[in-house]
């Protein structure tokens, strides 16, 4: 691993902040009227907690202040009378890795690298093919053959980035990429790089601003590489050491049940050993990975809020992410593990009907148009080709092209409604 990237690392800020919390908080919301790019961005308005310097020239496309939204039908899907769905696929490039780009990506330029590579699932490659076409870098991204939804391909060759596919899942491409990288003219960005964590950390602080610095008591989110997870306990610990806040809320990180080696090591009540998933398995691509490089960071955000870890099925994702389409927000079905999990909890008694609970969507709707399609034209099959029930399609219907054809359906719908 190229030493500038920080290895494993993990970055602490060396000196204390010098304003008052109240001061701060007001700072940083002010910011957002600014005129001036870093002001505006969701992650550097921020900038006191982000190792960079003040004078630091940031590579931004906007990136971050994405909606907490009431979702109610999805608050009745799950038992509860109200969940909040936090977007971070309303990024620049539709998804929460945006965060963490405009750092790695502004700290590769600060180093002067030349080439920016990352193993992708498909949202870090689109993610970090814009801001290195963004800061004018050459970027390569390995991504795993036939695996990554046709959208975040699409993104990452409209970008301009060099797409190598290789035979093998994400943790193929991650091994291989980690080798590629001993060479110190690389720059690796995958979420080993610890300013993508910088970055991605400040969401918590975003959150904690939306909710005026009472935290929820829940926050659910979907675990691949668990750089997400590991990125909201730094952030909420670092709020709580300050004295932003008076305590984090639990963590829960959803798997899916075919790629769930981190469900796994905490259902093991000794916590002793991690084993990788060696064939992961789900539709939801994003997380299929049975060798996450971040788990043990994770496991800290997890284990200090007493948050847990669970899985999810198929069949659970697919019926979750229809519900968060009908609240008219929509997300990738790696993020609708999370409705589906709070609905478990729930249902377990792990989250009670009183608690305050936020979900965290990290892809947009339009990330994976294959499986939308299929699921409403009730066509879509697991992993091991099991026809999944579409329990809340909404097929297109087809009429001749005639007012009265078209009134007929729309009076048999109004009807029905
Ligand atoms: N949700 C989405 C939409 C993702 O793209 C990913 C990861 C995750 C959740 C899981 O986050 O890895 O931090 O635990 N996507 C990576 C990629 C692996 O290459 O785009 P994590």
């Amino acid at each position: 691993m190229c030493s500038r990237c920080g290895g494993l690392l993990d970055l602490e800020r060396s000196e204390p902040i010098s304003i008052n919390s109240a001061s701060l908080r007001d700072l940083w919301l002010t910011r957002r009227t600014s005129l001036d790019a870093r002001d505006r961005s969701g992650v550097w308005r921020f900038r006191e907690f982000l190792p960079f310097p003040e004078d630091t020239a940031v590579v931004s496309l906007g990136e971050g202040n994405t909606p907490l939204y009431d979702a109610p039908r999805s608050a009745g899907y799950c038992g509860l009378p109200q969940l909040k769905l936090k977007h971070q696929g309303c990024n620049p490039t539709g998804s929460f890795k945006d965060t963490g780009m405009t750092v790695a990506v502004t700290q590769a330029r600060k180093l002067g690298a030349r080439l920016v590579v990352c193993a992708s699932t498909g949202n870090t490659a689109a993610s970090l093919a814009a801001y290195a076409a963004f800061a004018d870098l050459q970027c390569a991204i390995i991504v795993p053959a036939g695996q990554v939804s046709h959208a975040k391909l699409a993104q990452a060759l409209d970008y301009g980035a060099k797409v190598i596919e290789i035979d093998g899942n994400f943790d193929a491409s991650m091994n291989v990429i980690r080798e590629l990288a001993e060479d110190e003219s690389i720059y690796l960005v995958n979420s080993i790089n610890p300013f993508r964590i910088e970055g991605q950390k400040t969401v918590a602080f975003e959150l904690a601003e939306q909710f005026e610095w009472q935290v929820p008591d829940h926050l659910v989110l979907p675990g691949g590489n668990l750089g997400n997870s590991s990125a909201f306990g730094k952030g909420f610990r670092e709020l709580l050491r300050s004295g932003l806040i008076e305590r984090q809320p639990k963590i829960t990180v959803v798997q899916a049940e075919g790629a769930a080696p981190f469900a796994r090591f905490y259902a093991d009540e000794d916590h002793r050993s991690f084993v990788n998933e060696e064939h992961p398995t789900t539709l939801a691509s994003a997380i299929k990975i049975g060798a996450p490089v971040s788990w043990q960071k994770a496991w800290r955000a997890v284990n200090e809020t007493g948050g847990s870890v669970i899985t999810v099925t198929e069949q659970e994702i697919a019926d979750a992410k229809a519900i968060i389409g009908r609240d008219g927000i929509g997300c990738e079905p790696a993020s609708a593990t999370t409705v589906a999990g709070i609905r478990k909890l729930i249902g377990d008694g792990a989250i009670k009907e009183s608690e305050t609970v936020v979900a965290v969507l990290t892809g947009h709707v339009l990330k994976d148009t294959d499986y939308v399609i299929k699921y409403h034209n009730q066509t879509l099959t697991d992993p091991e080709s099991r026809k999944l029930e579409s329990r809340f399609a909404n097929a297109p219907i087809r009429v001749a092209g005639s007012a009265d054809a078209i009134r007929e359906v729309l009076l048999d719908r109004v009807g029905r409604m």
